[in-house]
């Protein structure tokens, strides 16, 4: 029979690793080389190089809202580094959708124009702020949030760094009303009527990128 304190400091060590653990788990992997290189290529300079953002420069008005993803799909490089970044450029008065990414914080850089900015916590607090150029703003991992540039005729341009290689985004709109859940099941979620539904459903066509 183990003793009494035994078993609390098994208890305690226990508790310990757990917790370890999640704090392990709360980013990407570890991984047990410097780097990730994919089968068959043979890495030089170019491959930890990212050229596909060139394109974005000089900075231009846009003529709707539009993101650039650069994460380990786009940059394979990124490959257990926990690090992507996205160019979003907002016409003047467009919106970034609410959404979430749900392996990583974002910190967002507004370098042009101005931006109103939101998120919501799990206790269904909302924050939110205008940013001018030059502000950064921090979304905490996994809450839902979104950004709306204001200006009726200034455009606006941010750069997010995002604490994972593939951040991955749920985008709310489209998740619930562009994946065939049943209108019925919304309808209940919602507390509205199956025709309201069958509205939000048809003004979301084509699905959201
Ligand atoms: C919109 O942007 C223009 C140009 O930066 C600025 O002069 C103007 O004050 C802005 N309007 C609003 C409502 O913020």
């Amino acid at each position: 029979m183990a003793s009494p304190v035994l078993k609390q400091g098994f208890f305690v060590v226990l508790v310990l690793t757990l917790s370890v653990f999640q704090m392990v788990s709360a980013s990407d992997p570890d991984i047990l080389t410097d780097f990730v290189v994919p089968q068959n290529v043979t890495p030089d300079g170019n491959f930890f190089t990212f050229t596909g953002l060139r394109a974005v420069l000089p900075l231009d008005a846009p003529t709707a809202f539009k993101l650039t993803k650069v994460s380990q799909a786009e940059f394979p490089a990124l490959d257990g580094q926990s690090v992507s970044i996205a160019v979003l450029e907002y016409s003047a008065l467009s919106l970034n959708p609410l959404h979430t990414h749900p392996r990583a914080s974002e910190l967002l850089f507004l370098i042009h124009g101005s931006l109103e900015v939101g998120l919501v916590d799990t206790t269904n607090k909302l924050f939110t702020q205008t940013l001018q150029a030059g502000d950064m703003f921090i979304f905490p991992k996994g809450l839902v949030h979104y950004q709306y540039n204001a200006n009726a005729t200034d455009y606006a341009v941010a750069i997010s760094a995002f604490g994972s290689a593939n951040a991955g985004t749920v985008s709310l709109p489209t998740t619930l009303f562009s994946t065939n859940i049943n209108s019925r099941i919304l309808a209940k979620s919602f507390k509205t009527t199956v025709p309201t539904i069958h509205t939000l459903k048809r003004g979301l066509k084509p699905p959201m990128a």
